[in-house]
């Protein structure tokens, strides 16, 4: 790990879930030549400020909240999709504001969520075998010898998707429609006449209440511009290391490389290897970066990552996202939370209650029960106050569209119900109702919280 660290230094070792199957290499070469050349999609500044906010997180002053698909497609692009999990991700961080009387950093899993580890390389149907589906900016998903052939031409197509969705995001984050003053008109249609849509109703009820009383003692939108907009950032895995080098460049202010397909990244759980590619290329982008902690990682093991990803220990650097399973998390996390703590490691904690709780339906379906994603997210706030650590977030996969993929919640979707609407292209994702529902949860817990801190501040 001494060795000098460039953008492309992850090329000598050995990296997995990459796809070495491109028929054509002077394909591959003119693509990255042609990535290198287009615009940034993120500032350098801008990924600096979600450091800073990430910072807050660590120490306890502010809360994230990250969400959206498991992975984009080319298909289902379109400006409803993204408004209506932008929306969504403004109502769950009104609920949470509201309760945990903290900051909401929020970050978008879009705009780059492109590419899929895969458990298998290939896959078999009767009796013939093809490469796996990778995520569209690598292959397609039709079973056909055609579509699963890797096309290097997918890594330009997600770049220009990447960058109008980002554009519709900023427009809607900066632009009028993220305004507090605006906040009856987030509630997506099919939530409206929900169990979730009456509460949301009554709390957005209350904070236009006091909307009206702080405007009336002078706190208003031209004297407070930040009551009009919010600071909104994207993130993804970054698995296809190819895409990311091309979008590395120097930030002329600092000097230092950035990864500027997105604010922040992450290195997923099957590619967090010590020696591995992924970790090499992490190591030099000045991004906040995250990592995913699964129950296999041992506290040493992890001890030993976190000074390759974040040597100078640095607050808001690195954001931990347990994802242990709602029955493994009380026998990993505990030990995981004191060797951090223990050590003095300036991390994030947060929890992925998503990717621990899939299974496979009797009619065949991969779903998640709402019951088991809960309850993940329980235990890990009440581990994190009983290890003194502070429960820093949430990493969700949810869309605003009406979805029927996860098992349960208040309409009780049921195995039969799965069939009706499974759009997913990857993992099974939260639907509109379901994640508020989640978010109403979590901000009772963050509540009880905050109404305990301050005897504990007295003891
Ligand atoms: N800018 C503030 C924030 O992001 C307040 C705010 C404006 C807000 N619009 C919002 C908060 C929508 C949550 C949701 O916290
Ligand atoms: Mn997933």
């Amino acid at each position: 790990m001494n060795e000098p660290w460039t953008p492309a230094s992850w090329r000598s070792k050995p990296g997995k879930h990459m796809p070495e199957d491109y028929p054509d290499a002077a394909a591959v070469a003119r693509v990255e030549r042609e990535l290198r050349a287009m615009p940034p999609l993120v500032f350098a500044g801008e990924a600096r400020r979600l450091k800073q906010l990430l910072g807050d997180v660590s120490e306890g002053r502010a809360f994230l909240l990250q969400g959206g698909d498991c992975a984009e497609s080319f298909k289902e692009f379109g400006a409803d999709n993204i408004r209506d999990t932008f929306r969504l991700i403004l109502q769950m961080a009104v609920v949470l504001t509201f309760a945990g009387g903290k900051p909401v950093v929020k970050v978008g899993r879009m705009a780059g969520q492109f590419a899929k580890p895969r458990s298998s390389a290939t896959e078999t149907v009767g009796d013939v075998t093809l490469p796996s589906y990778r995520g569209d900016v690598i292959n397609g998903m039709e079973f056909t010898p055609e579509a699963r052939t890797p096309d290097p031409e997918r890594m330009l197509k997600a770049y220009s998707q990447s960058a109008a969705t980002l554009n519709l995001l900023r427009a809607f984050a900066s632009g009028g429609y993220a305004d507090l003053y605006n906040i009856h008109r987030w509630t997506l249609g099919f939530v409206a006449d929900s169990p979730q849509g009456a509460r949301y109703r009554e709390l957005s009820e209350k904070i236009s209440e006091s909307l009206t009383f702080m405007a009336a003692i002078g706190v208003t939108p031209e004297s407070q511009p930040d009551l009009h907009r919010v600071d909104f950032f994207t993130s993804h895995e970054a698995l296809l290391l190819a895409a990311e080098e091309a979008m590395t460049r120097v930030d002329s202010t600092s000097g230092d490389w950035y990864d500027t397909s997105a604010h922040l990244l992450w290195i997923g759980e099957r590619t967090r290897q010590l020696d591995g590619a992924h970790v090499e290329y992490f190591r030099g982008i000045k991004n906040p970066i995250g990592m995913k902690v699964g129950p296999t990682l041992e506290a040493d093991e992890l001890l030993r990552l976190i000074d390759v990803l974040n040597p100078k220990n640095e607050a808001g650097r690195l954001t931990l996202y347990g994802r242990f399973g709602s029955d493994k998390i009380d026998a990993r996390l505990p030990g995981l939370l004191r060797a951090t703590k223990a050590a003095g490691r300036n991390v994030v904690w947060a929890i992925d209650p998503m990717h621990g709780n899939t299974l496979t339906a009797n009619n065949g379906y991969k779903t998640r029960p709402f019951d088991r994603i809960l309850s993940e997210v329980k235990s890990f706030v009440e581990i994190a106050k009983a290890e003194g650590v502070h429960p820093g977030g949430v990493h969700l996969e949810m869309t605003g569209q009406n979805v029927t993929e996860c098992l349960g919640g208040a309409r009780a979707l049921s195995e039969g119900d799965l069939a009706d609407r499974y759009h997913t292209h990857c993992d099974p994702r939260l639907n509109g109702e379901q994640a508020l529902e989640l978010a109403f949860l979590v901000a009772e817990k963050l509540k009880e919280d905050r109404v305990e801190a301050p005897q504990r501040a007295a003891v």
